[in-house]
Order: C-alpha cells, then structure tokens, then sequence
C-alpha cells in the first residue's frame, strides 16, 4: 500500500514505522516513464522505496516556467501506487522552507556556474539545498538520480562526497521514446510541430556519437551540423566535455566524455546528453 505523507511530522512517523534501507527517488512530479524506471531501480534493489513529488521554487529563475510547470499529483500518485512505492512524501513549500527562503544554501561552486548554471544562475544551489534538505527528511540509505540531468547528477555526488552525506549515489540511464525523444515533464509544452523538430537533439548527439572514432573535434562538428541542419532550435550550448570537471575534452583525450546539448524549441527549454567513449590519438 502507498502511502500519502504530506508533512515532516507524518513522514517521520512512517520512517519510524518501517524498517532496513530506503531508497529515495526524488521529483517535481509531472511522473512520466523516466522516473517510473528510476522508482523500479529503487525498488528492485531497496526494502523501502521513498518517491518525493516537490516542486522547488528554489531552483527556478525569475522568468523561468515554476508557474506554468505541470502539476499531476492524482496520476503521480495512481503512477506510484501502481509501482508499489512505501511512501510518496508531497509536501507544500511551507512545509520544505518553513521560514520562507532559506538564508543558508548549499552552493554548488565552480561546476554550477557553467552549463545550466550558465544559463541558469543560482539553478544548482537551489536543486542542492533541496536534495539535501530532502536526503535528510527521508533518511534514505539511496537516492536515485537520472543521466538526462548529467551536471545535476554529477553535482549531487559531489555534494554527497564534499559533505559526506551517509548515502549512495546511483545513476539511471536516460530513458526516450522510441523515436529518441528523451522523457522529460517538459515535453509536454511542445506543439506537434515542436516535437518533430526537437527530434533533432537526440538526432544530433547520436551522430555525433558514431564519429567518436575520428576523435573530439569530429564529434563536435557532426553534432553541431545536424542541429544547424534542423530549422527551429536555437542551441544554447553543445559540449563534449569531462564528466568529472566539465571541461571541454582535448583532442587526445581517452575514455568518457559528455556530449550535452542544451536548446530551445518554441518556448521550451530541453536537454539531452550521450557518454562517449573516446579512444584518445
Ligand atoms: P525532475 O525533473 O522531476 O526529475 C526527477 C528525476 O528523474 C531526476 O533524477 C531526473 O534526472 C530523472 N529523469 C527525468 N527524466 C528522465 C528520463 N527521461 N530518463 C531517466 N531519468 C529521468 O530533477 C529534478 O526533478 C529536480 O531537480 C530534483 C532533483 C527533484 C530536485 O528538485
């Protein structure tokens, strides 16, 4: 049976009645098959499995979509109760940010001021401050995290590893439709005719991936070509960077990188990354 906490009072009283590891599957809801796989990961592998469903007004600019962000908290729920998840914890900004804004953050330094950061400034303080407000509501042994937002993922293992939170750190592959659109709640703001040209991003990263063989500045201008070719994306960036300080990859380097994108279609804000393998010259 899921369970519906919407305070910290009752969700401490459901973790005080439950017992061994909790894994935590964290969301703005909106729930769609990218997190489904993210809660089934969680399940399979913990005895308690925790969904959040908060929408972080911390972590959006001025501008930004907070007010016009879908909220589907009854098909969340029908979405997690059909999933077997223990505890679906909803809570309302008051009940997260009791004495309003937070005046301590937790700052995300160097690797979030670029990429997203770039474009979104203060973007990972706020995704921070509510990921370890959360890992420390929900006691969770595990928290599962998505490859769509790889500078999201790799900041909260920093987090994690800075600040030695007691907790596991796990990464779910991008899940996508089977035309190659990546899952996004955002999806949901393209026309038709948007959604076609969004193609391009997956498009592009995938044929930017199979020139991996010809070395870095081949994967870039494959990419880049197709995402030219696509009338209606207005690219805010592309890399091919280091997963580990997301500095772009010389032209020798060898092992993984990240190819991201980041663009807009219409009036929506998508991205989308592959790891490429590159074997270094
Ligand atoms: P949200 O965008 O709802 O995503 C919640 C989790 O689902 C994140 O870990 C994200 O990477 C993952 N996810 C989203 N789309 C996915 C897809 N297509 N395949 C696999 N995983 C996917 O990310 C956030 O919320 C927030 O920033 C949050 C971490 C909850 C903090 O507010």
């Amino acid at each position: 049976m899921t369970q519906l906490v919407r305070s910290r009072a009752e969700l401490a009283a459901a973790r005080v009645r439950s017992s061994g590891v909790a894994g935590v599957v964290m969301t703005m809801g909106a729930l769609h098959d990218g997190h489904r796989e993210l809660i089934r990961v969680a399940r399979d592998r913990c005895e308690l499995t925790i969904v959040t469903v908060f929408l972080n007004p911390l972590q959006f600019g001025a501008g930004e979509d907070l007010s016009r962000y879908p909220k589907t908290l009854e098909s969340d729920l029908a979405l997690c109760t059909a999933e077997n998840v223990d505890i679906v914890f909803a809570p309302t900004v008051s009940e997260v940010y009791p004495e309003s804004e937070p005046q301590v953050r937790v700052s995300a330094g160097p690797l979030g001021d670029v990429l997203e950061g770039a474009s979104r400034p203060g973007h990972f303080d706020g995704v921070l401050t509510v990921v370890a407000k959360l890992l420390h509501l929900t006691g969770a042994g595990v928290a599962y995290f998505g490859q769509k937002d790889a500078q999201q993922l790799l900041l909260i293992r920093r987090m994690v590893k800075d600040l030695d939170f007691p907790c596991e750190v796990v990464a779910v592959p991008t899940v996508r439709d089977p035309d190659g659109l990546a899952l996004s709640s955002r999806n949901g703001y393209l026309s038709a005719e948007d959604r076609t040209v969004a193609l391009a991003l997956s498009r592009a990263l995938r044929a930017g991936a199979a020139a991996a063989p010809e070395g870095p500045a081949a994967v870039r201008r494959v990419t880049a070509d197709v995402l030219r070719d696509q009338s209606g994306v207005d690219v805010d960036y592309l890399v091919l960077a280091d997963p580990v300080n997301l500095h772009d990859v010389p032209e020798d380097f060898a092992g993984a990188a990240l190819l991201a994108v980041a663009a807009r279609v219409g009036t929506t804000r998508l991205i989308d990354n592959l790891v490429v393998t590159l074997g270094g010259r």
